[in-house]
Order: structure tokens, then C-alpha cells, then sequence
């Protein structure tokens, strides 16, 4: 199927090299537009795909175009090439807090699929959770369910509402599991241990406790319980952790990043 990126960035960038390593698309059948020559060249140059400077040489190429810039250069964009998409084009928009709505207006096109990715994304183990207007036909989801598939994990979600909520989970959630990673890091090197062991430690507990969850029938709450012997040293470090409100602290973070998802949004 032939793709366009409009923003050949970090997540377009990421998206097209999975397009290509699942063999959705050949290098051929790709065409990226960017502002910047340098990635132009870039991507042109590690993956073969067709590149352009031109907005509306882009969207006129794909069967679906996909949207990859920043939420501050999407009003421009999308004035630019407002008007050029014709049935049966899918629009696949990533721009964070873009409504459905404000993307069929500014773009005067229906067949519209809003998406919130993240950046595992970029090795393949993102989680993007998606919705689509009620114009996007069943093989148009079958399409952008394939795409996003091929970086990681999807979830398809009917009301859109549910995606400012998401965007407080797996949008940002990346950000607070390496807050975490960086926090025990430094209190690793704080009890003694050097910095080199203290990442390997780190990096290899949150990935081995993360596999080791998903590969289990328990819940995190039992599987908790299972490493916390009674007066042993995880309980003393629970307690710390508790002492210092650390899961209602969690409610309150994914609340704010919940309630800044709407305001950006609206
Ligand atoms: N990165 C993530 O983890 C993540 C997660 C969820 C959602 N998103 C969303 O994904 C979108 C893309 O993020 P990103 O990290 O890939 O951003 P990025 O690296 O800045 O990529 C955007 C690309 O678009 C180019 N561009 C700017 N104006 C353009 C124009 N008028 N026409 C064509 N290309 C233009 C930029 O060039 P210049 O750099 O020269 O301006 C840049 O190469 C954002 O809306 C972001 O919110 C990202």
C-alpha cells in the first residue's frame, strides 16, 4: 500500500521503519515530506523511501497520508494541503491532542484516524491506542491497525474521550518508568554501588519484573506480595515508599497529565 508522511521526525521515522521491517510496504511504495533537507537526505539515504519538500506532492502520492509533525506546526500544515484529499485516502494523524474534529475541519476531509502512540515505539514495543471517525471504513481500521501493529502493541477505542486518559498512561507513561529508572539509579550509587553496576541493575530489574508480568496469570498487587517477606528488606522499603504517599502520588501525576491532555486538546 502506498504510505505518505507528512514529518519525517523521531515517530515518523519510527513508524516507516516498521511499515518496512513488517513488509506492509516496500521502500517504493513510501513517500516522506519534510521541512528539513538534512532529513530529507537522511531517510532517503537508510531506507530508500521517496522524499519531497512539498506538503501537497506528498498527500496526492498515499493511500493513506500520515500527519507526523509537532501540534505547533499542524494549523499551518494542514492549511496548506486543506482540500487535496479525496475518498477513499485515510488520514492517520499521531500529532499529540489533535481532535477528530479539529482535524476533519482544518483538513475539510472525514475518513480520519486519531492516534496516541509512544516512544518504545521507535524499537518496536510501543503502545499506540487509536479511534476513527465513523467515515473510516472497516478495511480502512484493518489498514491502520496493521501499521500500528507493526510498532508494538494497539488498542482500538470507539469513543475518542478515552484518549486524553491513555495519553496520562502510555503517552507519557515512558516518561515516569525512566523517572523511576533514574531515581533508583541514583539511589543505588547513593547506598555505594558504582554508576555502571547501578544502570545494569536498574535497567535489567524493570525489564525482567515487566516480562515476567506479562507472562504471568497474577496480578501486579499478588505478585508484589509474593517479594515482600514479612520484616524482610522489601517490606521496609515498601513502607518507605508508602510512608511518602507514593500510590496516591501516581493518581495525582496521571490526573494532571489527564487534565493538561484535555486543556491542550480543547
Ligand atoms: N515522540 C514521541 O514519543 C511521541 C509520542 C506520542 C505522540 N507523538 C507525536 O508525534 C508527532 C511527531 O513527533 P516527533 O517526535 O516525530 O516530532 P519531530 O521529531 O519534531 O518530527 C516532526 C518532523 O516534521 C518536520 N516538519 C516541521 N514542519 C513541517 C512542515 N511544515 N512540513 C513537513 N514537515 C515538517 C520537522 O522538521 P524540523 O525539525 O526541521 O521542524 C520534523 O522533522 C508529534 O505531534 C508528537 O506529539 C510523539
Amino acid at each position: 500500500m502506498k504510505i505518505s508522511f507528512i514529518g519525517g521526525g523521531n515517530m515518523g521515522e519510527a513508524m516507516l521503519s516498521a511499515i518496512l521491517a513488517r513488509g506492509l510496504s516496500s521502500a517504493q511504495e513510501i513517500m516522506v515530506s519534510d521541512v528539513s533537507e538534512a532529513r530529507r537526505e537522511y531517510l532517503s539515504r537508510k531506507y530508500g523511501v521517496g522524499v519531497t519538500g512539498d506538503n501537497r506532492e506528498v498527500v496526492g502520492w498515499g493511500e493513506i497520508v500520515v500527519l507526523a509533525v509537532k501540534p505547533q506546526s499542524l494549523a499551518g500544515i494542514m492549511s496548506g494541503i486543506k482540500d487535496t484529499f479525496k475518498a477513499p485516502q485515510l488520514v492517520l494523524s499521531i500529532v499529540a491532542g489533535a481532535r477528530l474534529s479539529t482535524l476533519c475541519s482544518g483538513l475539510d476531509y472525514r475518513q480520519v484516524v486519531r492516534v496516541m502512540p509512544n516512544t518504545p515505539a521507535q524499537i518496536g514495543e510501543g503502545m499506540s491506542v487509536w479511534t476513527a471517525t465513523a467515515e473510516v471504513t472497516g478495511e480502512q481500521r484493518q489498514r491502520a491497525g496493521a501499521i500500528l501493529g507493526a510498532m508494538g502493541r494497539e488498542i482500538y477505542l470507539e469513543d475518542e474521550k478515552y484518549l486524553d486518559m491513555a495519553t496520562a498512561v502510555s503517552g507519557s507513561g515512558p516518561a515516569y518508568i525512566f523517572l523511576f529508572a533514574e531515581a533508583l539509579a541514583g539511589a543505588a550509587v547513593a547506598v555505594g554501588l558504582s554508576y555502571d553496576v547501578a544502570r545494569e541493575l536498574v535497567q535489567q530489574t524493570i525489564l525482567g519484573s515487566a516480562k515476567f508480568m506479562t507472562q504471568s496469570e497474577r496480578l501486579p498487587a499478588e505478585l508484589r506480595r509474593q517479594v515482600t517477606s514479612p520484616g524482610g528488606t522489601t517490606e521496609a522499603a515498601l513502607a518507605r515508599l508508602q510512608q511518602g504517599r507514593f500510590t496516591e502520588l501516581i493518581e495525582e501525576a496521571v490526573t494532571a497529565a489527564y487534565h493538561r491532555a484535555q486543556e491542550l486538546g480543547s
